[in-house]
Protein backbone atom coordinates (compact mmCIF):
# COMPACT_ATOMS: atom_id res chain seq x y z
CA UNK A 1 0.00 0.00 0.00
CA UNK A 2 1.42 3.42 -0.93
CA UNK A 3 -0.08 4.88 2.42
CA UNK A 4 -1.99 7.31 1.01
CA UNK A 5 -5.45 5.64 -0.51
CA UNK A 6 -6.33 1.74 -0.66
CA UNK A 7 -6.87 -1.44 1.50
CA UNK A 8 -3.48 -1.13 2.78
CA UNK A 9 -4.25 1.87 4.63
CA UNK A 10 -5.59 2.47 8.60
CA UNK A 11 -8.69 3.97 9.04
CA UNK A 12 -9.02 7.02 10.61
CA UNK A 13 -8.44 6.27 14.79
CA UNK A 14 -11.50 7.89 15.02
CA UNK A 15 -13.66 5.84 12.63
CA UNK A 16 -11.94 2.76 14.48
CA UNK A 17 -12.97 4.21 18.00
CA UNK A 18 -17.05 4.85 16.62
CA UNK A 19 -16.83 0.89 15.31
CA UNK A 20 -15.81 -0.34 18.55
CA UNK A 21 -17.86 1.52 20.48
CA UNK A 22 -20.57 0.59 18.10
CA UNK A 23 -19.55 -3.31 18.47
CA UNK A 24 -19.91 -3.10 22.26
CA UNK A 25 -22.92 -1.74 23.16
CA UNK A 26 -25.56 -3.94 24.88
CA UNK A 27 -28.36 -4.10 21.93
CA UNK A 28 -31.16 -2.91 23.74
CA UNK A 29 -33.31 -1.39 21.13
CA UNK A 30 -32.67 -4.29 18.27
CA UNK A 31 -35.59 -4.48 16.29
CA UNK A 32 -36.97 -0.88 16.79
CA UNK A 33 -37.81 1.78 14.36
CA UNK A 34 -36.23 5.29 14.83
CA UNK A 35 -35.94 9.10 13.66
CA UNK A 36 -34.00 12.13 14.47
CA UNK A 37 -34.25 15.18 13.21
CA UNK A 38 -31.52 17.59 13.27
CA UNK A 39 -29.08 20.52 12.42
CA UNK A 40 -30.91 23.86 11.08
CA UNK A 41 -33.26 24.54 8.27
CA UNK A 42 -32.19 27.41 5.94
CA UNK A 43 -35.55 29.05 4.21
CA UNK A 44 -34.84 31.30 1.19
CA UNK A 45 -35.12 34.87 0.40
CA UNK A 46 -33.27 34.93 -2.72
CA UNK A 47 -31.08 33.19 -4.47
CA UNK A 48 -28.12 33.81 -2.25
CA UNK A 49 -29.98 34.73 0.95
CA UNK A 50 -31.61 32.80 3.38
CA UNK A 51 -33.10 32.68 7.30
CA UNK A 52 -31.35 30.25 9.17
CA UNK A 53 -30.14 29.56 12.80
CA UNK A 54 -26.95 28.88 14.76
CA UNK A 55 -28.05 25.21 15.13
CA UNK A 56 -24.51 22.88 14.31
CA UNK A 57 -26.71 19.60 14.51
CA UNK A 58 -24.37 18.05 16.78
CA UNK A 59 -26.68 16.93 19.70
CA UNK A 60 -28.99 15.39 17.18
CA UNK A 61 -26.44 13.61 15.27
CA UNK A 62 -25.13 12.21 18.66
CA UNK A 63 -28.54 11.05 19.26
CA UNK A 64 -28.71 9.39 16.32
CA UNK A 65 -25.68 7.66 16.19
CA UNK A 66 -26.24 6.72 20.12
CA UNK A 67 -29.71 5.16 19.40
CA UNK A 68 -28.08 2.96 16.39
CA UNK A 69 -25.28 1.95 18.63
CA UNK A 70 -27.78 0.68 21.27
CA UNK A 71 -29.49 -1.38 18.12
CA UNK A 72 -32.15 0.72 16.58
CA UNK A 73 -32.91 1.20 12.96
CA UNK A 74 -32.22 4.60 12.37
CA UNK A 75 -32.83 7.48 9.96
CA UNK A 76 -31.82 11.40 10.60
CA UNK A 77 -33.44 13.57 8.58
CA UNK A 78 -30.81 16.51 8.99
CA UNK A 79 -30.58 20.06 7.69
CA UNK A 80 -27.43 21.94 6.52
CA UNK A 81 -24.54 21.00 8.70
CA UNK A 82 -20.64 20.52 8.76
CA UNK A 83 -20.08 17.68 10.61
CA UNK A 84 -19.98 14.22 9.16
CA UNK A 85 -22.93 11.76 8.67
CA UNK A 86 -23.08 8.94 11.93
CA UNK A 87 -21.93 5.60 10.77
CA UNK A 88 -24.55 2.88 10.41
CA UNK A 89 -27.74 5.47 10.07
CA UNK A 90 -29.91 6.36 7.31
CA UNK A 91 -28.92 9.76 6.65
CA UNK A 92 -31.23 12.08 4.64
CA UNK A 93 -30.05 15.12 3.99
CA UNK A 94 -32.66 18.39 3.26
CA UNK A 95 -32.60 21.92 3.30
CA UNK A 96 -36.05 23.41 4.13
CA UNK A 97 -38.41 22.84 7.06
CA UNK A 98 -41.31 21.84 4.04
CA UNK A 99 -38.59 19.29 2.83
CA UNK A 100 -38.33 17.60 6.82
CA UNK A 101 -41.45 17.61 7.29
CA UNK A 102 -42.53 15.67 3.98
CA UNK A 103 -39.66 13.25 4.61
CA UNK A 104 -40.96 12.85 8.61
CA UNK A 105 -44.44 12.07 7.73
CA UNK A 106 -43.14 9.66 4.98
CA UNK A 107 -41.21 7.87 7.20
CA UNK A 108 -44.20 7.15 9.64
CA UNK A 109 -44.58 5.15 11.56
CA UNK A 110 -41.38 4.43 13.72
CA UNK A 111 -41.21 3.16 17.33
CA UNK A 112 -39.53 6.19 18.53
CA UNK A 113 -38.78 10.02 17.19
CA UNK A 114 -36.27 12.39 18.74
CA UNK A 115 -36.75 16.31 17.11
CA UNK A 116 -33.95 17.91 17.90
CA UNK A 117 -33.59 20.16 14.45
CA UNK A 118 -33.52 23.90 15.16
CA UNK A 119 -36.48 24.24 12.68
CA UNK A 120 -37.06 27.60 11.21
CA UNK A 121 -40.75 28.48 12.19
CA UNK A 122 -41.28 30.87 9.37
CA UNK A 123 -40.54 30.74 5.84
CA UNK A 124 -40.59 33.11 2.64
CA UNK A 125 -44.20 33.09 0.70
CA UNK A 126 -42.16 33.68 -2.20
CA UNK A 127 -38.90 33.49 -2.49
CA UNK A 128 -36.99 35.96 -5.13
CA UNK A 129 -36.13 34.85 -8.05
CA UNK A 130 -33.31 37.40 -8.49
CA UNK A 131 -31.19 38.68 -6.43
CA UNK A 132 -32.51 41.48 -4.04
CA UNK A 133 -30.30 44.82 -4.83
CA UNK A 134 -29.31 47.67 -2.46
CA UNK A 135 -31.50 50.67 -2.70
CA UNK A 136 -30.54 53.62 -0.76
CA UNK A 137 -34.19 54.57 1.35
CA UNK A 138 -35.81 51.52 2.03
CA UNK A 139 -34.42 47.49 2.37
CA UNK A 140 -35.83 45.19 0.64
CA UNK A 141 -36.94 42.64 3.25
CA UNK A 142 -39.43 45.09 5.06
CA UNK A 143 -42.08 43.49 1.98
CA UNK A 144 -41.62 39.93 2.65
CA UNK A 145 -44.42 38.28 3.15
CA UNK A 146 -43.34 35.32 5.67
CA UNK A 147 -45.58 31.98 6.13
CA UNK A 148 -45.42 29.62 9.32
CA UNK A 149 -44.08 26.45 8.64
CA UNK A 150 -45.26 23.16 9.52
CA UNK A 151 -44.46 22.22 13.33
CA UNK A 152 -42.40 18.70 13.26
CA UNK A 153 -42.84 17.46 16.06
CA UNK A 154 -46.36 18.20 16.85
CA UNK A 155 -47.41 16.20 13.64
CA UNK A 156 -45.65 13.24 14.84
CA UNK A 157 -46.61 13.46 18.94
CA UNK A 158 -50.36 14.11 17.28
CA UNK A 159 -50.11 11.75 14.34
CA UNK A 160 -53.88 10.12 14.62
CA UNK A 161 -52.64 6.30 13.83
CA UNK A 162 -48.88 6.58 13.56
CA UNK A 163 -48.04 8.27 17.01
CA UNK A 164 -44.38 6.52 18.25
CA UNK A 165 -44.28 5.01 20.96
CA UNK A 166 -41.82 7.83 22.51
CA UNK A 167 -41.81 11.25 21.15
CA UNK A 168 -39.05 13.35 22.37
CA UNK A 169 -38.43 17.05 21.73
CA UNK A 170 -36.20 19.82 22.28
CA UNK A 171 -36.92 23.36 23.61
CA UNK A 172 -34.31 26.25 22.79
CA UNK A 173 -35.14 28.86 25.80
CA UNK A 174 -33.60 32.24 26.65
CA UNK A 175 -35.57 32.96 29.72
CA UNK A 176 -38.31 30.25 32.38
CA UNK A 177 -36.14 27.68 31.13
CA UNK A 178 -38.31 24.84 32.95
CA UNK A 179 -41.77 26.43 32.94
CA UNK A 180 -41.49 26.95 29.16
CA UNK A 181 -40.49 23.50 28.60
CA UNK A 182 -43.16 22.83 30.49
CA UNK A 183 -45.21 24.45 28.26
CA UNK A 184 -43.88 22.53 25.40
CA UNK A 185 -44.48 19.51 26.32
CA UNK A 186 -48.65 20.07 27.00
CA UNK A 187 -48.15 22.09 23.70
CA UNK A 188 -46.77 19.40 21.20
CA UNK A 189 -48.40 16.31 22.73
CA UNK A 190 -44.44 14.75 23.45
CA UNK A 191 -43.61 12.35 26.02
CA UNK A 192 -40.17 14.26 26.97
CA UNK A 193 -38.68 17.71 26.31
CA UNK A 194 -34.89 18.65 26.86
CA UNK A 195 -34.47 21.86 27.65
CA UNK A 196 -31.10 24.15 27.06
CA UNK A 197 -30.63 27.76 27.69
CA UNK A 198 -29.43 29.41 24.96
CA UNK A 199 -29.20 33.19 26.35
CA UNK A 200 -25.77 33.35 26.38
CA UNK A 201 -24.09 31.19 23.09
CA UNK A 202 -23.61 28.05 25.46
CA UNK A 203 -25.15 25.86 23.36
CA UNK A 204 -24.86 25.72 19.69
CA UNK A 205 -21.57 24.41 18.16
CA UNK A 206 -20.42 23.72 21.73
CA UNK A 207 -18.81 20.01 22.60
CA UNK A 208 -20.58 20.46 25.89
CA UNK A 209 -23.91 21.42 27.39
CA UNK A 210 -26.32 21.70 30.41
CA UNK A 211 -29.56 20.01 30.02
CA UNK A 212 -33.27 20.19 31.92
CA UNK A 213 -35.15 16.63 31.07
CA UNK A 214 -38.85 17.32 31.54
CA UNK A 215 -41.08 14.33 31.23
CA UNK A 216 -44.33 12.57 31.17
CA UNK A 217 -43.46 9.41 33.10
CA UNK A 218 -45.07 6.44 31.07
CA UNK A 219 -49.08 6.18 32.10
CA UNK A 220 -48.50 8.93 34.79
CA UNK A 221 -49.59 12.60 34.71
CA UNK A 222 -47.04 13.78 36.70
CA UNK A 223 -44.39 15.97 35.12
CA UNK A 224 -41.19 15.13 36.21
CA UNK A 225 -38.09 17.65 35.65
CA UNK A 226 -34.91 16.81 36.29
CA UNK A 227 -31.20 18.72 35.54
CA UNK A 228 -28.53 16.78 33.96
CA UNK A 229 -25.14 18.41 34.86
CA UNK A 230 -22.71 19.87 31.95
CA UNK A 231 -21.30 17.26 29.82
CA UNK A 232 -20.55 16.04 26.40
CA UNK A 233 -23.46 16.09 23.28
CA UNK A 234 -22.59 12.05 23.08
CA UNK A 235 -23.09 11.30 27.25
CA UNK A 236 -26.33 13.30 27.20
CA UNK A 237 -27.43 11.42 24.24
CA UNK A 238 -26.72 7.95 25.45
CA UNK A 239 -28.13 9.27 29.06
CA UNK A 240 -31.30 9.90 26.78
CA UNK A 241 -31.50 6.37 24.94
CA UNK A 242 -31.01 4.78 28.47
CA UNK A 243 -33.87 7.07 29.71
CA UNK A 244 -36.22 5.88 26.50
CA UNK A 245 -35.86 2.26 27.63
CA UNK A 246 -35.91 2.59 31.23
CA UNK A 247 -39.31 4.77 31.06
CA UNK A 248 -40.84 3.67 27.85
CA UNK A 249 -39.75 0.72 25.92
CA UNK A 250 -38.62 -1.98 29.20
CA UNK A 251 -41.80 -0.84 31.12
CA UNK A 252 -41.85 -4.06 33.33
CA UNK A 253 -38.34 -3.25 34.62
CA UNK A 254 -36.67 -5.59 33.28
CA UNK A 255 -33.17 -5.02 33.49
CA UNK A 256 -32.63 -1.35 32.93
CA UNK A 257 -30.03 -0.25 31.78
CA UNK A 258 -28.00 2.56 33.71
CA UNK A 259 -26.03 4.93 31.05
CA UNK A 260 -23.29 5.29 32.27
CA UNK A 261 -22.64 1.37 32.43
CA UNK A 262 -23.83 1.05 28.64
CA UNK A 263 -21.38 3.40 27.65
CA UNK A 264 -18.81 1.02 28.98
N1 LIG B 1 -40.02 22.04 16.10
C1 LIG B 1 -40.46 21.36 14.99
N2 LIG B 1 -40.97 22.06 13.93
C2 LIG B 1 -41.04 23.39 13.99
C3 LIG B 1 -40.58 24.11 15.12
C4 LIG B 1 -40.06 23.40 16.17
O1 LIG B 1 -40.38 20.12 14.94
N3 LIG B 1 -41.55 24.06 12.93
C5 LIG B 1 -39.52 21.25 17.25
C6 LIG B 1 -38.01 21.36 17.51
O2 LIG B 1 -37.31 20.36 16.79
C7 LIG B 1 -37.96 21.13 19.02
C8 LIG B 1 -39.27 21.73 19.53
O3 LIG B 1 -40.14 21.76 18.41
O4 LIG B 1 -37.97 19.77 19.30
C9 LIG B 1 -39.19 23.10 20.13
O5 LIG B 1 -38.50 23.97 19.29
P1 LIG B 1 -38.19 25.46 19.75
O6 LIG B 1 -37.46 26.17 18.65
O7 LIG B 1 -37.60 25.46 21.14
O8 LIG B 1 -39.63 26.06 19.94
P2 LIG B 1 -40.70 26.61 18.96
O9 LIG B 1 -41.76 25.59 18.78
O10 LIG B 1 -40.04 27.10 17.70
O11 LIG B 1 -41.31 27.81 19.79
P3 LIG B 1 -40.61 29.18 20.24
O12 LIG B 1 -39.66 29.57 19.11
O13 LIG B 1 -41.75 30.09 20.41
O14 LIG B 1 -39.88 28.91 21.53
Amino acid sequence: ACGETGFGRMSEPEDILQTITHFFKPKILQGLTALVTSGPTYEAIDPVRFIGNRSSGRQGHAIAQSLSDFGADVTLVTGPVKIPDPQGVNVIHVTTALQMADICANKLPVDIAVCASAVADWRVQEPSKQKFKKHKDLHPFSDLSMVENPDILSMISKHKDKRPKIVVGFAAETDNLVDNAKKKLEAKGCDMILANDVSHNQVFDKSHNHIHCVMRSHGSKTILSENWDLDTKQEHAQKLVSKIYNEFINTDNKDDVRYDNAAE
